[in-house]
């Protein structure tokens, strides 16, 4: 059993309704007799428009929000379709995704993704900030350069870098039910606490309720940000089970 301060973030992605809502109170009330004492931070990411609904869902309780991305403004502006980060704080939102693989894929580079960071951090917000290496550059053994790139400029000249948390998702583990030999990702999490030193560093890829006893077994990880697995109350509420027994 694992006596450390854990973190489980559930990315929702762009699913999610009302309906899915719902589930939400199961995992509120599962929460209310589960080991008071433990050390947990529960963080739901779901679509923007749910944001604000959700934040007054879980007040009084032991879960947070957060949004899935943001604008690098910090002003408002006429830029249709956006959100910055002032905004998602005035609806709730505690923490904010940035450099997800799937933004990334679609073009977000290291420099906007850096502004982004900055911006959310000066209002407030806390980054859960993505780093991972895809297929070819694992094949090519350059994850670690690929890490390091991705630290060095998402992070250069950002303050107050206690507020974020790193999630190492390695691209070619989302969504494929495959995850990194366990050996591979203590030595992956142990580099890249190396380089950011204080920061909790999570894991994320195809987590889920089967190898969630292998994943917790690795010393170094401080939590997991979970995708498809997060969408369904009972997965999550069994991975959260199976990581403390
Ligand atoms: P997955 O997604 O758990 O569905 O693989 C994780 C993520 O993209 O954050």
């Amino acid at each position: 059993m694992t006596n450390k301060y854990m973190y489980f973030i559930a990315n929702w992605k762009m699913f999610g309704n009302l309906g899915t809502l719902n589930s939400v109170k199961k995992v509120i009330k599962f929460l209310k007799t589960f080991k008071k004492s433990k050390k947990i931070k529960i963080i739901y990411c779901p679509p923007n428009t749910l944001i604000n609904l959700m934040s007054e869902k879980f007040l009084k309780t032991r879960i947070e929000v957060g949004a899935q991305n943001c604008h690098e403004s910090m002003s408002y502006a006429p830029l249709t379709g956006s959100v910055n980060p002032s905004m998602l704080r005035s609806v709730g939102a505690k923490y904010v995704i940035i450099g997800h693989s799937e933004n990334r894929q679609s073009g977000e580079t290291d420099k906007l993704i850096n502004l982004k960071v900055k911006a959310a951090i000066k209002v407030g917000l806390k980054v859960i900030f993505c780093i991972g290496e895809t297929l070819s550059q694992k094949r090519k053994k350059i994850t670690k350069q690929i890490l390091s790139r991705q630290i060095k400029l998402g992070l250069n000249k950002v303050q107050r870098t206690k507020n974020i948390i790193i999630a190492y998702e390695p691209v070619w583990s989302i969504g494929t039910g495959v995850i990194p030999k366990s050996s591979e990702l203590l030595k992956t999490i142990d580099f890249i606490k190396d380089k950011v030193r204080n920061n909790k560093v999570l894991y994320g890829g195809s987590v889920n309720p089967k190898n969630i006893r292998e994943l917790k077994l690795i010393r170094n990880i401080d939590g997991f940000l979970i995708g498809g697995a997060s969408q369904e109350a009972k997965k999550f509420i069994d991975i959260i089970k199976k990581t403390y027994n």
